[in-house]
């Protein structure tokens, strides 16, 4: 493809001779080849302002000078603004050098945008107010951690002020992290709920305060809230998209967001209320003594991440697992505590469809494995056909403790390994059994087992050099196995390994210390 013409052209190093003697800047695809070659060469810290000069030309589409930001200054802005008005996707994350009001002038001219990057810039009010009258195909922008932007410039994005009317109304997908560098203010939830509002696409809201601003959508109590003269106020918002909803008959105002990053354990029902669309969300479990019976509610979820502030028991979540555990792709799990080892095999036979499973989880076990509850009578290891990421911390919860064997952990991860055909990485940090046994088991000859694993890493693990010579010579793809920590593996047997790679001639990187 076009990224292995645009390496080889590389090969021999960029003189801008020989880059100009070409006449491949006529050719239809150049400037996807020009983006490519910018990406790489920025990798390579082989981009210098006379490359620049000579890589910006008419036919670009797509420009990408977050890798090379400190080149990136006032005259290569003004030179982008004069020459590249086709622009579609300009990503300027860290250009800290470009002035706010070449800024302005950069995004006047280019109508056209629909992806823009301005993260660590000089971005300010007066750039948001260009944004929003200048780009109205913009579908993801990004202006998080800009330290001239305050709350109430985000009323500039959607809003026209000196034309009265709405902005950015494509817009799908806003970061705006890094506004509260105080505490959480007030000032900064009302900006929220303002965006969240006035753009009816708007899909995602990066900032750590959205589920607050849903809530306050939720209450709708509004009063007293002061947005800056010439705006509409948040109930006059509220009017124009209950106005513009297309099921007349709810009652209820809700907002088309897909993913939320964090969210309260205390406020999901009225989350799940206001945005019953999320597919992707991150829950911050507080103590509370049963999970939210909101969960069950959530049928569009497959993304969930949980995190739990204090250890809860992994036994709570099944209930929660048992309604919406088929619906999950990726699942990630942190801070629970397992006390009887089937909590955890019957939480992945409640997930068959999972993509991604990424579990820390402490070990707690009481020295009689108790009797569980029976979840589903003749459970049958369910066979993961999706699955490509399986990573799994055990530790165990008390440091003094010895570790425990856990030999039923030992036999689920055996059997998930076995029925992942599709795994492409897999980590394991902690464990508290060898895992020699585990991977005898796994690539019995003639297995399909990790025969697409590409990544491998245990940390600090029980595996002896013989396991992973093993592993070396099955069938898969691997190209980096990382060993670091491992307590059976010494220095004789990493330089074997090295040996091994360099001598059968394997694409494979290996790490230890
Ligand atoms: C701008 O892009 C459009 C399609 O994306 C293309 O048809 C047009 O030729 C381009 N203009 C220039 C000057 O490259
Ligand atoms: C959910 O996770 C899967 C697996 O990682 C990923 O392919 C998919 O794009 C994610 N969906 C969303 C909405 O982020
Ligand atoms: C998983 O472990 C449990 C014990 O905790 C055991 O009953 C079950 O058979 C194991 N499942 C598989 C597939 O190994």
């Amino acid at each position: 493809g076009v990224g292995r013409k645009a390496a080889a052209l590389l090969a021999s190093p960029p003189r801008a001779s020989r880059l100009t003697a070409r006449p491949f800047f006529s050719v239809a695809p150049a400037g996807c080849l020009v983006r490519e070659l910018i990406d790489l060469m920025g990798t390579g810290r082989r981009v210098t302002r006379l490359v620049l000069h000579l890589l910006l030309v008419p036919q670009l589409t797509e420009l990408d000078l977050s890798r090379c930001p400190k080149l990136v200054s006032k005259t290569i802005a003004e030179m982008v603004a004069h020459r590249c008005k086709n622009l579609s996707l300009l990503y300027l994350q860290g250009c800290s050098r470009i002035p706010s009001d070449a800024l302005v002038d950069l995004i006047e001219s280019l109508p056209g945008l629909k992806k823009l990057g301005l993260s660590e810039t000089q971005c300010n009010t007066q750039v948001l107010s260009a944004i929003g009258s200048t780009c109205q195909y913009l579908c993801e922008l990004d202006v998080s951690d800009c330290k001239r932007l305050s709350p109430e410039s985000l009323f500039h994005l959607a809003y026209d002020v000196t034309a009265g009317s709405f902005s950015c109304q494509a817009l799908q997908v806003l970061s705006v992290g890094g506004l509260e560098s105080s505490a959480r203010s007030q000032n900064l939830v009302r900006a929220l709920a303002f965006v969240l509002l006035a753009l009816p696409s708007l899909r995602f809201l990066e900032n750590e305060f959205v589920s607050e601003a849903v809530y306050e959508i939720f209450r709708q109590q509004f009063k007293g809230a002061q947005i800056a003269p010439g705006f509409p106020s948040l109930e006059e918002l509220v009017q124009r998209r209950m106005a513009m909803r297309t099921d007349k008959a709810s009652s209820r105002l809700t907002l088309p967001l897909k993913e939320l990053l964090e969210v309260d354990e205390s406020s999901l029902p009225i989350v799940c209320t206001v945005c019953p669309h999320l597919t992707k969300a991150t829950v911050l479990l507080d103590d509370g003594s049963a999970l939210s019976p909101a969960f069950s509610s959530w049928h569009a979820l497959s993304n969930l991440t949980l995190d739990c502030g204090r250890p809860r028991q992994l036994r709570e979540l099944l209930s929660v697992t048992a309604i919406i555990g088929t619906q999950m792709q990726s699942l990630s799990i942190d801070g629970f505590v397992v006390k009887d080892e089937s909590s955890f095999h019957v939480l992945l036979g409640h997930c068959p469809n999972l993509r991604k499973f990424s579990a820390s989880i402490f070990l707690s076990l009481s020295c009689q494995s108790q009797k569980s509850t029976d979840w589903g009578a003749a459970f049958v290891p369910p066979r993961f056909s999706h699955l490509t990421e399986f990573t799994l911390s055990l530790s165990s919860l008390h440091t003094s403790t010895p570790s425990q064997p856990a030999p039923g952990l030992r036999a689920n991860l055996t059997s998930v390994l076995k029925n992942s055909p599709g795994l492409e990485s897999l980590v394991l940090l902690y464990l508290p059994f060898c895992l020699d046994g585990v991977f005898e088991k796994v690539l019995e000859p003639r297995g399909t087992a990790l025969v697409h694993l590409r990544h491998l890493s245990l940390l600090q693990c029980k595996v002896s050099s013989s396991t992973i010579h093993l592993l070396l010579a099955a069938d898969n793809q691997l190209d980096s196995i990382h060993l670091d920590k491992c307590p059976d593996i010494y220095r004789r047997d990493y330089d074997e390994l090295l040996r091994r790679v360099s001598k059968e001639g394997f694409d494979l990187h290996i790490e230890w210390q």
